[in-house]
């Protein structure tokens, strides 16, 4: 009986972690596969360049902005994500025109994961481009993918 109950830990550990999005500095869980979501609308005068990177087995667009003092950032979408909302939310310098921001920090390690966009007013376009509710601007340097963390922990099996 102990190694059937065994058995199932293993597996219900490892289905944890399938597409998982994590913070690169403490591993919380951040966000999944299922979640991403491209990012549309963004203000093409704020856009250094945008490009295709794979991610947790999808492909997802990646938006390099600049902020005011200077940082540049590599952000990719998610519908939503485990986030612990840090200040109040503020419109100016928005990246996305129509929608105020506000930072987003690892619920776990506060590292700064990015940022939640609200629409500034209800939104009742049929603009494909322009996104019509609130989503997640994540920081691409700062999360890794779980199952490439597993990878780099496994022991050698000889
Ligand atoms: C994002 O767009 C690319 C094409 O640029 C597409 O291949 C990919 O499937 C899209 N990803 C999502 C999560 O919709
Ligand atoms: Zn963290």
């Amino acid at each position: 009986m102990w190694f059937v109950v065994l058995l199932f830990s293993l597996a219900q550990a490892h289905a944890r972690h399938v597409g998982e999005i994590v913070c690169r500095q403490c591993g919380a869980t951040i966000t999944r596969q299922s979640e991403l979501h491209n990012l549309t609308g963004v203000d093409v005068n704020q856009l250094q360049y945008e490009y295709d990177f794979p991610l947790v087995g999808k492909t997802t667009t990646v938006h390099v902005l600049k902020n005011p003092q200077g940082h540049k950032f590599h952000v990719f979408g998610a519908k939503t994500a485990h986030l612990h909302f840090h200040g109040k939310p503020e419109s100016h310098d928005t990246w996305y025109p129509g929608f105020k921001w506000t930072i987003c920090q690892c619920k776990a390690c506060s590292r700064h994961m990015g940022w939640y966009f609200e629409p500034e007013r209800k939104m009742t376009t049929t603009d494909p481009d322009i996104p019509d509710r609130s989503f997640i601007g994540l920081v691409l340097e700062n999360v890794i993918s779980a199952d490439y963390v597993n990878t780099l922990t496994k022991v050698p099996d000889f």
